[in-house]
């Protein structure tokens, strides 16, 4: 009997597609079997000034641990994005841009992007900025943020993209741990008609953390204040300077770029990508996962301050001479409509996007899906949180009209793009899968002995051997980077997901084991939100953990002791709620806030989370041995006091 949750590959795209289902057996046994041959090959659809001799060159262990890819290949990104197409298609589209309001578009080809890109390299360079010096982006999605990425990857500055919704401190933080020379940013950003004053809460970081120069792109034309000997406005700064600036020749492993990303503890970390492993993996999977033709207009919806925009909205696209469309709005403004005519207005053939925004949009109804055309629409991705088969049903069947693959791309910012998804012409469906790896990727499941376990299984998801688009280190902290990812089960990378494994071999991810949580696709740490939780007077003490939410995946619950003799109130939880909107961002903003005399500490101080997260599930029937508590009552005032999530 056939498995009626099976979408079977369909025969055209069987028939089209760049990769059949023989075609992808055969190049995960020739990626395992003869790693460096079929990594060398592959390697070829990039411009290399000096091809690589040595391709892969890794070893997991403590003793000698090391992750090289092509360490003897020079290459330029930029160049890659750029310089090469221009022969062939320097007057074809590179970035279609779709401002906040629908009135608001635009167009640059590669010539035009080129020109651009090599303006602002030259702009840098006047500012002081060489090789190897960091940058901080705090762009809206404007075409702007891609100039400036690759503005930085031309000349050999070392970019970090800072998300536009992250609070003055958050952004000053990031400015601080890579020690960033300059900022560039914007006036203001546009966000469902709402304005974000980008350049002001660059103002705000400043007072805590010094730059050289702030350069400031203008896009609402907005008044801003300028701070003399500092600010510099790009408008002006680039009269004059030349459209053409040489590439700097780079070597395979020098930086491409820092993002800062959240783990189980501490501070952010500055997750490390480097120059021709990561562009290999984000233009070979780019390709591979979303079957990218020549010509075709491929939209990704994450902004650019994520890792999904870095992979797939800049550098994986136009490095294979794609059209890249860059929407700086949002999916539900100014009305629900608007992703779908996006899509009939640029007629997008391909479109990316995450779980919860399928989800808000679903509980709109089908109107305003069914009032637009989407003929264009020829395959569809999701990333960034398992998907609910509910809404892969409604996103195959409303959205794509049952014409259209869907790919459920499971990767991590560690990860540099994809590494686990259905191939539309190799892979069969099945909703809420993100089905098998892509070739070279070796995957296993643990326990948390560190067992491995075969077959049909549900455990810990570890990855065995390297790819190139794998981090290679964390900024400024290696021993971190090697902690974090390495020593949980020696001689693997440690995902921090929890995975089950069917009998047909296909992967079934089920969220982090670790205290990350994904509220919304944005992934965050728990310890995050407590950190900025205690800053505030009046809490003594918080434990902030997930809880399932119908349209964010997961909401954040928090758990907050005061300080003796200080009254709860309403007040009091919409302050503490906009003190971490200030202190992080609004993605941040706790949903639930229940008031805790006491927390379930163990007899050593220890906080039982689990317990905490029962409570936050409403599952509270299923609280396991609470023996170990030094003081179990704490727990049934919790259970009794439960807010109304
Ligand atoms: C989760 C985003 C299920 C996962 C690219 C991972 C997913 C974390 C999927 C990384 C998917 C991402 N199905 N879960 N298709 N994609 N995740 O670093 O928990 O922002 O570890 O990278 O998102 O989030 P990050």
């Amino acid at each position: 009997m056939s498995d009626p949750e099976l979408y079977p590959v369909p025969s055209e795209w069987a028939q089209r597609a760049r990769m059949t289902k023989a075609g992808y057996e055969a190049a995960r046994v020739a990626a395992h079997e003869r790693p460096d041959a079929f990594w060398s090959e592959q390697a070829r659809r990039l411009d290399w000034f000096s091809p690589p001799t040595d391709i892969k060159d890794v070893s997991f262990d403590k003793a000698d641990f090391h992750i090289r890819w092509f360490a003897n290949g020079e290459l330029n990104v930029a160049w890659n994005c750029l310089d090469r197409h221009l022969e062939t298609r320097g007057d074809e589209t590179a970035i279609i841009w779709e401002g906040d309001e629908p009135t608001q578009s635009g167009k640059l080809t590669y010539r035009e992007l080129h020109a651009e890109v090599c303006r602002m390299a030259n702009v840098l360079k006047g500012l002081g900025v060489a090789k190897g010096d960091r940058v901080t982006i705090y762009l809206p999605m404007i075409p702007a943020a891609a100039v400036a990425m690759l503005a930085c990857a031309r000349i050999g500055a070392i970019h970090s993209v800072v998300f536009g919704g992250f609070s003055p401190d958050s952004l000053a933080g990031r400015i601080e741990d890579c020690g960033s020379k300059v900022v560039i940013t914007a006036d203001e950003g546009l966000r469902g008609g709402k304005r974000v004053p980008l350049k002001a809460n660059v103002d705000a970081a400043l007072e805590k953390v010094s730059v050289d120069k702030v350069l400031i792109v203008s896009h609402t034309n907005a008044h801003i204040p300028i701070v003399e000997g500092r600010d510099v406005r790009y408008g002006e700064a680039k009269h004059g300077v030349d459209d053409d600036c040489p590439c700097e020749p780079m070597n395979a492993e020098d930086p491409l770029f820092i993002l800062y990303t959240s783990g189980s503890t501490g501070k952010p970390k500055g997750v490390l990508h480097t120059t021709g492993g990561y562009l290999f993996w984000a233009a070979w999977t780019h390709e591979l996962v979303f079957d990218y033709r020549p010509g075709e207009v491929f939209w990704c919806t994450a902004d650019v301050g994520w890792v999904t925009g870095h992979s797939y909205c800049v550098y994986g696209p136009l490095a294979n001479g794609a059209t890249t469309l860059m929407f700086e709005g949002v999916p539900n403004y100014p009305d629900s409509s608007r992703f779908w005519q996006v899509v009939d207005k640029h007629r997008v053939e391909i479109f990316y996007t995450a779980p919860t925004a399928l989800r808000a949009l679903m509980r709109e109804g089908d109107g305003p899906v069914k009032a637009t055309s989407r003929e264009s629409l020829r395959l569809l991705g999701t990333v960034g949180e398992p998907i609910n088969p509910e809404a892969w049903r409604w996103y195959h069947e409303v959205v794509g009209e049952g014409r259209c693959p869907i790919v459920d791309t499971w990767w991590q910012t560690e990860t540099g793009g994809v590494l686990v998804s259905p191939l539309p012409g190799a892979t069969d469906l099945k909703p809420g899968s993100a089905t098998k790896p892509l070739p070279g990727v070796e995957l296993e499941l643990v326990d948390a002995d560190g067992t491995v376990l075969e077959g049909a299984a549900s455990g810990n998801l570890v990855i065995t051997d390297s790819w190139p688009g794998q981090m290679r280190t964390v900024w400024g902290d290696h021993q971190r980077f090697f902690d974090t990812y390495f020593s949980a089960y020696p001689g693997k990378y440690f995902t921090g997901d929890g995975c089950r494994r069917d009998e047909d071999g296909y992967y079934w991810i089920t969220g982090r084991v670790d205290d990350v949580i994904n509220v919304s696709g944005h992934r965050m740490g728990t310890a995050e939100v407590e950190s900025a939780l205690v800053l505030h007077d009046v809490v003594a003490e918080a434990a902030v953990v997930g809880f399932p939410h119908d349209i964010k995946g997961q909401g954040i619950y928090a758990y907050v002791t005061l300080n003796v003799g200080i009254e709860p109130s309403e007040e009091l939880r919409r302050d503490l709620v906009a003190h971490v909107r200030k202190e992080i961002g609004p993605i941040a903003a706790p949903d639930v806030i229940q008031w805790a005399p006491g927390l379930p500490k163990t007899r050593s101080g220890k906080i039982m989370r689990r317990i905490l997260r029962k409570i936050a599930e409403n599952d509270v029937g299923a609280l396991g041995d609470t023996s170990t508590l030094a003081d179990p009552a704490v727990v049934d005032d919790l259970v009794r006091n439960r807010a109304g999530a």
